[in-house]
C-alpha cells in the first residue's frame, strides 16, 4: 500500500482555485521533489496533506488513514507527517536544544531525559552538536533551518513536508540544508520537498512532481522529468529553469538588475560555486569591459545585446550565448571583439572561458568552466 494516496484533490476559495483535480500516490522512503512556477497551487497541496487546508473534495489518505474523515485524530498524523516551512518559526526565548525538547515531552509523554538525549543526538545529526547551548538568533539562517529540521525529526514522523525550505537563505546557505535533506534521504524517510532548487530535483529526489495551474502535469524520475519531458508544459518549464536570458538595449542598462537577475538564477541551479562565480565575472567582463565600451566608441547608442545562459548537464560548465547582430550590423568586426579588451579583462576572460566560437553574423558562443 503506498504511504500517501491522493484521489481527484480539489481545493477552491472564492476567488481562486489552487488544485482542480490532483491525482497522486508516495511510496514509502520516496523523495518526491516538487516544481512548477510560482501560485500554482504547491503550497496548498501540501497544506491540504497534513490538513493545514481543508480540500473542497477528493480523498487524501495518509498511513492508510483518511485524512478527510471528520473524526481523524489530525494532532498523531500531523505527528506522523512533519512540516518544514520556508521560515523556520523557532522559540526564540529557548535555547536550541530546549526547542527540540518541547514537543516530544508534552506530545509523545517522552521524559526530560530522553527528549534531552533525543535532541542531542539530533543535532549531531544535522551538523550541530555544539550548538544546543545557543539561542536561535544567534544562528545563522541556515543553521536555524537546520534546527528546525532537527526539530521536525523530534517528533519521530514517518513523513516530512518541506514547503520551499531554502529560499529564505543566502546561497551559500542553501547546500548545507540541501545536504541534510539528501542525508535523511538515506535514512528512508518518506520526503515530499516544495523546491526551486532544480539541482536537488534532480539528484536527491527518486521522482519529481510537476505542478501547473492547480494541475499535477506530469511525474517521473528526474531523467524523465529534466531529460525528457513528456508533456509540452514541462518542457517549457525545464527550459525556462535552465536558461537564463537577459536583453541589454541601452549604454545605460540597468547594471543591478541584471545582475541580481543572474546571480538569483545561479542560486536556483545550485549551481557549483566555482562555475556561478565565473559565469558572473564572465558576463560582467564581457559586458562593461568589452561591448559597453565598443558601442560607445563606435558610437552605437541604443547596443541590442541579447544573453542567453543555459547550464549543462552536471552544473559544471555553462553556455554563455551572446547575440550581437546590432554590433556587427554596424560594420564592427565581432571576430576581434576581444581585441578590444585590455590586458587584465583578457587575463579574466581567458580564466572562465574555456572555448570561444564567434561567427560573422554576430552570434558569439562561450563555454565557460
Ligand atoms: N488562503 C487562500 N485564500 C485565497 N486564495 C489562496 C489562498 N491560498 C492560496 N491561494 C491562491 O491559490 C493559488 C496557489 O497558491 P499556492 O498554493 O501558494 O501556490 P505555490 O505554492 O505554487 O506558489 C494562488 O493563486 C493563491 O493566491
Ligand atoms: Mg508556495
Amino acid at each position: 500500500m503506498s504511504i500517501i494516496e491522493v484521489k481527484h484533490l480539489r481545493k477552491e476559495y472564492p476567488d481562486a482555485t489552487p488544485l482542480k483535480d490532483v491525482n497522486a500516490t508516495v511510496e514509502e522512503g520516496e523523495v518526491i521533489s516538487i516544481i512548477g512556477p510560482s501560485g500554482t497551487g504547491k503550497s496548498t497541496f501540501i497544506r491540504c496533506l497534513n490538513r493545514l487546508e481543508t480540500p473542497t473534495s477528493g480523498q487524501i489518505i495518509v498511513d492508510g488513514v483518511d485524512m478527510c474523515d471528520p473524526d481523524v485524530d489530525l494532532p498523531k498524523m500531523r505527528q506522523k507527517m512533519g512540516m518544514v516551512f520556508q521560515n523556520y518559526a523557532l522559540f526564540d526565548h529557548k535555547p536550541v536544544v530546549e526547542n527540540l525538547m518541547m514537543a516530544p515531552m508534552d506530545l509523545l509523554g517522552m521524559s526530560r531525559k530522553d527528549a534531552y538525549d533525543q535532541a542531542m543526538d539530533l543535532l549531531k545529526l544535522v551538523g550541530l552538536g555544539d550548538k544546543g547551548f545557543r539561542w536561535p538568533h544567534e544562528l545563522s539562517g541556515g543553521q536555524r533551518q537546520r534546527v528546525a529540521i532537527a526539530r521536525a525529526l523530534a517528533m519521530k514522523p514517518k513523513i516530512l513536508l518541506f514547503d520551499e525550505p531554502t529560499s529564505a537563505l543566502d546561497p551559500q546557505m542553501v547546500s548545507e540544508v540541501l545536504s541534510v535533506i539528501t542525508r535523511l534521504a538515506e535514512q528512508g524517510l518518506t520526503m515530499l520537498v516544495v523546491t526551486h532548487e532544480m539541482r536537488f530535483a534532480r539528484d536527491a529526489s527518486s521522482r519529481v512532481f510537476y505542478m501547473d495551474r492547480g494541475e499535477l502535469w506530469e511525474s517521473g524520475t528526474p531523467e524523465q522529468i529534466f531529460e525528457n519531458p513528456r508533456r509540452k508544459e514541462t518542457r517549457e518549464f525545464i527550459f525556462r529553469v535552465r536558461n537564463w536570458n537577459w536583453e541589454i538595449n541601452s549604454v545605460d542598462y540597468d547594471y543591478a538588475a541584471m545582475f541580481s537577475s543572474l546571480q538569483e538564477f545561479c542560486a536556483r541551479q545550485f549551481l557549483g560555486h566555482r562555475v556561478t562565480l565565473k559565469c558572473q565575472l564572465a558576463i560582467e567582463e564581457i559586458t562593461s569591459s568589452l561591448l559597453m565600451p565598443m558601442a560607445q566608441e563606435h558610437g552605437i547608442t541604443n547596443p541590442r545585446v541579447l544573453y542567453e545562459l543555459s547550464i549543462g548537464e552536471g552544473g559544471d560548465v555553462a553556455d554563455l550565448f551572446i547575440d550581437l547582430k546590432a554590433f556587427a550590423d554596424s560594420g564592427i568586426d565581432i571576430d576581434k571583439i576581444f581585441a578590444f579588451a585590455d590586458e587584465v579583462s583578457n587575463k579574466i576572460l581567458k580564466n572562465v572561458i574555456v572555448q570561444t566560437e564567434i561567427n560573422h553574423s554576430g552570434l558569439a558562443h562561450f563555454v565557460i568552466g
